[in-house]
């Protein structure tokens, strides 16, 4: 360890550190991300009164100990925003929820935000589908956030922001409206709330979660996985729509060239992929 708290690590333990991370999350480091490993590990060696990233490196073999979600949680990367990119939830608003609606009468929505943070793609949803729908007693419209994190799937239900975050993407007119604020925190409104649930969920790990949802946002992830990862993300999200469900990807992001399960949609310059029937 130096002065500035932060524990140096060997060689060896860089390599197996980048491995076990990416076996856990798919996140794929490589050796020039040393010093990301070191600040953002250190306070954890720190937390749990562990001497070495060795003896971390055995605490976090357990899969399922607070050694590894801590670690989990220190490593991803959250950033997110309300109405990221602002184009997904027009084609959401405009072509995919109409959609949803003509071909099915009983109004059954369901959506899914994967990867989401601490929940602010969920919540713009839920924004789109409350001024599209007015009335969201009138239909059966769920949507459900997963995210390998625990700390922001905590944060996601709370559904609590600053306001820096809420400033983040919102106009003033929807912070007052689905917001109600208290002492300074901006809580999304138990109407919003009702209709949105979250849960801690692998997405590269087999999923319980069957051919349930119409539309799902993974947006800003899959560019952190290598190709293996890549390949196996799509194919849970796949398992996860029902046939002729919606994937909508980031900006930046794209399904390997072969997509399989996919047919790549373009609608007034938003792609998206629909699951082939
Ligand atoms: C940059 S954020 C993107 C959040 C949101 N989708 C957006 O576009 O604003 C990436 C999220 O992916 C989550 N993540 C990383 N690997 C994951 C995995 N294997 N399974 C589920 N979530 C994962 C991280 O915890 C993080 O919250």
């Amino acid at each position: 360890m130096v002065d500035s708290g932060l524990h140096l690590m060997t060689d060896q333990e860089l390599v197996m550190l980048i491995e076990h991370v990416r076996v856990q999350t798919g996140i794929n480091l490589d050796e020039s991300k040393r010093y990301l490993l070191e600040s953002r590990l250190s306070p954890i060696l720190q937390n749990f009164s562990i001497g070495s990233y060795t003896e971390l490196l055995e605490r976090v073999a357990v899969d399922s100990s607070i050694e590894n979600q801590a670690l989990i949680n220190a490593i991803t990367t959250n950033e997110t925003y309300f109405f990221r990119d602002g184009h997904p939830f027009d084609l959401l608003k405009n072509k995919l929820i109409p959609d949803l609606l003509k071909r099915n009468q009983n109004k059954i929505i369901k959506i899914a935000s994967a990867a989401c943070s601490s929940g602010q793609e969920a919540y713009s949803m839920a924004m789109v589908l409350k001024e599209t729908l007015f009335d969201l007693s009138d239909s059966m419209v769920e949507i459900r956030g997963f995210d390998i994190s625990s700390k922001v799937v905590t944060a996601a239900r709370r559904g609590e922001y600053s306001k820096f975050e809420v400033q983040r993407g919102l106009s003033e007119d929807r912070i007052s409206r689905y917001f109600d604020c208290v002492n300074g925190r901006y809580q999304v409104k138990p109407e919003l709330r009702s209709i949105v649930t979250f849960g801690k969920q692998n997405l590269l790990k087999p999923l319980s979660i069957k051919a349930e949802y119409h539309i799902v946002f993974c947006r800003n992830v899959v560019n952190y996985f290598e190709d293996k990862d890549r390949a196996l993300l799509f194919q849970n999200l796949a398992s996860m729509l029902v046939p002729c469900g919606v994937l909508v990807i980031g900006a930046t992001e794209f399904i390997n060239d072969k997509p399989g399960n996919f047919i790549k949609k373009n609608e007034q310059g938003s792609v998206y992929y629909e699951k082939v029937g």
